[in-house]
């Protein structure tokens, strides 16, 4: 199962896994509900993997897709990259990953403004909703390799926080709040 806890509030590596003393993990399903993060499981080496991220693709209108391979040696400006991609942003459209080899972490504020890091590995497929604050971290092994999805011509300017009037972010918090009223 993938893992997700909330981070120490510690400015070591941010490669380290910055669990809490003790460690307290999060609920998925608690996080998809209150974030509107979604996330699925997919095999990248079957058959029946295949055919589930075809159709996922196909059912969320997904028809842009590269591959971003994060080291040293195949991102360019990787040091200015890396540090970009861990400054607290949101996006005007969904960042969708999906890891097909390699691991890091995917950082996002839950609805209390705490971090979750969700820990990423081969299989893992994350949607971050348009306007939500995150981040993204290698973790100590410095490799990832993930497949990047759009709807449409891909954007990937990252805005950073605060950018709490920009539309993209009021319309997440909006949608969270009603979301949150229809529940209770
Ligand atoms: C991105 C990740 C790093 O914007 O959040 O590509
Ligand atoms: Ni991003």
């Amino acid at each position: 199962m993938v893992q997700l806890w909330y981070m120490d509030s510690s400015s070591e590596d941010q490669r380290l896994q910055h669990h809490r003393t003790p460690q307290q993990f999060a609920d998925l399903d608690q996080i998809k509900k209150e974030t509107g993060v979604l996330y699925w499981k997919i095999d990248p080496n079957s058959e029946d993997g295949e055919a589930a991220l075809a159709k996922l693709k196909s059912d969320r209108g997904y028809n842009y897709e590269d591959v971003m391979e994060v080291s040293k040696n195949t991102l360019q400006n990787y040091e200015e990259k890396i540090k970009s991609f861990f400054k607290e942003h949101i996006h005007t459209d969904e960042e969708i990953r999906y890891i097909v080899d390699g691991s890091g972490y995917f950082d996002v504020r839950d609805a209390s403004d705490r971090w979750v890091r969700i820990q990423m590995g081969p299989g893992d497929l994350v949607v971050l909703p348009a306007g939500i604050y995150h981040r993204f971290a290698l973790d100590t092994n410095n490799y990832i390799k993930a497949k990047r999805f759009f709807v449409g011509e891909p954007v990937w300017t990252p805005h950073n926080r605060p950018v709490d009037d920009m539309e993209a972010r009021k319309d997440y918090v909006q949608k969270q709040k009603n979301k949150k009223l229809t529940e209770e």
